[in-house]
């Protein structure tokens, strides 16, 4: 008998919150659409979830910022990829997506992701992740410096979680969670249990808790090799910014296009991908891009010699 296949993922992709630390470049426009070196932040999330294989994608905002998203990303239809739209009328949690997204959602799993986390540097973790046939929520910790602005997770030796804080003054431990959780289709009905914490907000540490405490919290390590970016602030934009440019400017390649990513996702052909190409105004991202077509199309001529 041949095993069950996975359970089908289908993504959320948070750009919510008012993007107050960014002040004043997000008076007129959004967090999720300033650049992150060349390319707006939302790029970045949406290729993650593209390359984790997840072709439906809910983009949830606040009723300011989902219009310029919707006009920024369209309905994926050129991509190959199914975007949908919801309102978080007010800035009430990371928790509250479930909430929002229970009727995407379905008897589906779902890879809830951060607009404003970035990801680089092999998502193997993520597509075994999403393979797996596993219930219950996974978490991805990624080990920082200073934790106390994250959500922070103590595990033994079997990566059995022990404890999970919210932001603690003393951390017990240096590994951070990771923007991107990944959910059995329970997980809405759980969050509309939750209280709002001190600030007002369903907390998805307090989501994982319960998983936790049901003993149905999986935790996966992000290698060393994996850079993690949080882009709520000045400095982690630059940083974000700074890290882009030096690989794109090394490699000639680029990080963070959902053209491309839904090409080596299969969602889309090479023609498509090429048309898309040539509908942009010529920039460098257009010129990057055409430079993985040529490379592409090299390949496929070189494998059918
Ligand atoms: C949120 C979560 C936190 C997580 C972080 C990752 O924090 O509450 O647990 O570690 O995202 O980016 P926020 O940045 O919304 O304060």
């Amino acid at each position: 008998m041949s095993p069950e296949p996975p359970p089908k993922t289908r993504g959320i992709l948070l750009a919510g919150g008012r993007g107050t630390r960014l002040y004043p470049m997000t008076t007129v426009v959004g967090k999720h659409m300033q650049p992150i070196y060349d390319k707006p932040m939302i790029y970045y999330s949406l290729t993650t979830l593209l390359l984790a294989g997840i072709r439906e994608v809910l983009v949830i905002s606040s009723p300011e910022d989902l219009p310029h998203l919707r006009g920024l990303l369209g309905d994926g239809a050129k991509w190959g990829v199914d975007l949908s739209y919801a309102v978080q009328p007010e800035p009430r949690g990371i928790a509250e997506a479930l909430v929002i997204g229970e009727p995407f959602i379905g008897d589906d799993r779902v890879l809830l992701m951060l607009g404003d986390n970035i990801i680089y540097g092999g998502l193997d973790f993520l597509r075994r992740a999403v393979a797996e046939p596993a219930d219950g929520a996974t978490i991805f910790v990624y080990q920082v410096k200073d934790p106390t602005a994250y959500g922070v997770v103590e595990f033994d030796e079997r990566l059995r979680a022990i404890s999970l804080e919210e932001k603690p003054a003393e951390p017990r431990s240096s590994w951070a969670v990771v923007g991107i959780y990944l959910y059995g289709p329970e997980c809405a009905q759980r969050a509309r249990t939750l209280k709002p914490s001190g600030r007002g907000e369903l907390e998805v540490t307090d989501l994982n808790r319960t998983y936790l405490d049901d003993g149905r919290l999986s935790v996966r390590r992000l290698g060393r090799g994996v850079a993690w970016f949080d882009t709520g602030t000045p400095e982690n934009l630059l940083e974000a910014s700074n890290f882009v440019r030096a690989i794109e400017t090394r490699q000639g390649l680029i990080i963070g296009s959902p053209e491309e990513a839904a090409y080596h996702a299969g969602f889309c052909s090479l023609a498509r991908f090429e048309s898309n190409v040539r509908g942009m105004p010529h920039s460098p991202y257009r010129a990057c891009l055409e430079r993985v077509l040529r490379e592409e199309r090299a390949e496929l001529r070189s494998r059918r010699e």
